[in-house]
């Protein structure tokens, strides 16, 4: 896809179908790129510095203010671009909605939701009462208890299969209504190959939801591979710091776009200005983060392989990984979260967890500081993740004292269980 096909800057309002609501508004408000900057045929390192600012003239901001209004001057009907409420929209959400877009190589601005669920739950709501949904047996394990809910609630059929694993894939595609592909996977790092798994599912009539997470845009388009919709826990790397709750989707179309916009809009799933913001701030950093995070992360896979007290690393950037080959052919760089399989067992792991200074024993992932988690220590953790899989969300600190912190733990614990 070329940037000139994609170009959102013009503030051209859009034209999206009638949607579900009680009202007519359907909250699509012109977005107000800078018309000087056709982020769109930038490198995408670029896109994130650049897209979303201002319109430039002299005086004016830099960044784009904070909004903290939760109504809009309005009288008679509404026009179908007027901002009217902010749970509809709000121009806070706009350069963000549109940086994300550009880096995603989406034709239509994002949509921004308070949170990685309520972007997942837009899309994955859509399969219909007693549809199917084919999951992948290792996503997160929050979107996988969505599909439990919806399988409960709605009779939805959830197939879960080893995303991995193309013809098991491939097989399970059959009367499906959507697939959704979660790569690499959390907390087992599988690589799907998404354009085979995204044509497939077209051709079975399904539509693909790629939860781009772990990869960020700057290593993995999906939509250039044809996915009808990206999700993303915006809390993670898009972010970076550890300090939002956030998701967003991006659509391939405004078809799709105005159906998760209503549904947003009908949920008040909405994002608070300010987290909003923050969350810009942080995308402005996205390339330095991955860069650093990515080759960070390379450098311990390496040496954990090596590691006499660990058993076991998935990453796709080492050779030996089942997912590399995948992970050359479709992505730009391998991400950095790794899991390891220490020798000892769970409760050694945890000791080993708890002798760490500098990572930190966290849940979540991408922030600019390394954390770790033991996945299994949630009960709710699919039963096929193994007991001791440490999770490890490499950041940005010197790559030498995150080494000599892991590998001192590791031993400790060791020579304590030995
Ligand atoms: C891959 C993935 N998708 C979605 C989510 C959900 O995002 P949030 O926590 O922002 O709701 C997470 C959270 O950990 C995640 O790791």
């Amino acid at each position: 896809m070329t940037g000139e096909q994609h170009n959102l800057t013009p503030t051209t309002p859009q034209t999206p179908p009638p949607t579900m609501g009680s009202s007519n508004h359907d909250g699509v408000a012109p977005h107000h790129g800078d018309a000087t900057h056709d982020v769109r045929h930038w490198h995408p390192a670029t896109q994130a510095v650049a897209a979303g600012r201002p319109p430039r003239h002299q005086g004016a901001p830099v960044n784009p203010p904070i909004v903290l209004s939760s109504t809009y001057v309005s009288t008679g009907t509404p026009g179908p671009n007027e901002l009217l409420y902010t749970r509809i929209d709000t121009e806070t959400w706009h350069p963000f909605e549109e940086a994300v877009a550009a880096l995603e190589g989406a034709p239509v601005p994002g949509v921004v939701f308070g949170s990685g669920m309520a972007a997942l739950a837009s899309v994955l709501s859509q399969v219909p009462d007693g549809g199917t949904l084919v999951v992948p047996r290792h996503a997160y394990q929050v979107s996988l208890g969505f599909a439990e809910d919806l399988h409960k609630r709605h009779g939805v059929q959830v197939i879960k299969v080893d995303i991995d694993d193309t013809p098991a894939v491939l097989s399970a595609l059959n009367g499906a209504h959507m697939l959704l592909i979660e790569s690499p996977t959390n907390p087992m790092l599988e690589v799907a190959d998404l354009p085979t798994l995204i044509a497939a599912a077209h051709q079975a009539g399904a539509t693909v939801v790629v939860d781009n997470t772990f990869a960020t845009p700057l290593l993995q388009q999906p939509l250039s591979h044809g996915a009808d919709y990206v999700v993303h826990s915006a809390t993670k790397y898009l972010a970076g710091h550890s300090d939002v709750v956030l998701g967003v989707v991006c659509a391939a179309d405004h078809q799709r776009r105005a159906l998760v916009h209503n549904y947003r809009t009908l949920h008040g799933a909405i994002a608070g200005p300010q987290e909003v913001w923050l969350a810009l701030r942080g995308l402005r950093t996205l390339s330095l983060r991955v860069n650093a995070a990515g080759a960070n992360a390379m450098v311990l896979a390496q040496r954990l392989a090596e590691h006499p007290q660990v058993a076991q690393v998935r990453y796709p950037g080492l050779p030996q990984d089942p997912g590399f080959a995948t992970a050359s052919a479709t992505m730009s760089g391998y991400g950095a979260i790794i899991a390891i399989q220490p020798t000892g067992d769970a409760h050694s792991v945890d000791r080993m967890i708890n002798a760490l200074t500098l990572w930190t024993p966290a849940t979540s992932l991408g922030g600019v500081e390394s954390t770790l988690e033991r996945r299994r220590r949630f009960t709710t953790e699919s039963l096929t993740v193994p007991e001791n899989l440490i999770r490890l969300s490499v950041g940005i600190e010197d790559v030498e004292d995150l080494w000599a912190d892991l590998d001192q733990a590791l031993r400790r614990i060791t020579s304590e269980s030995a």
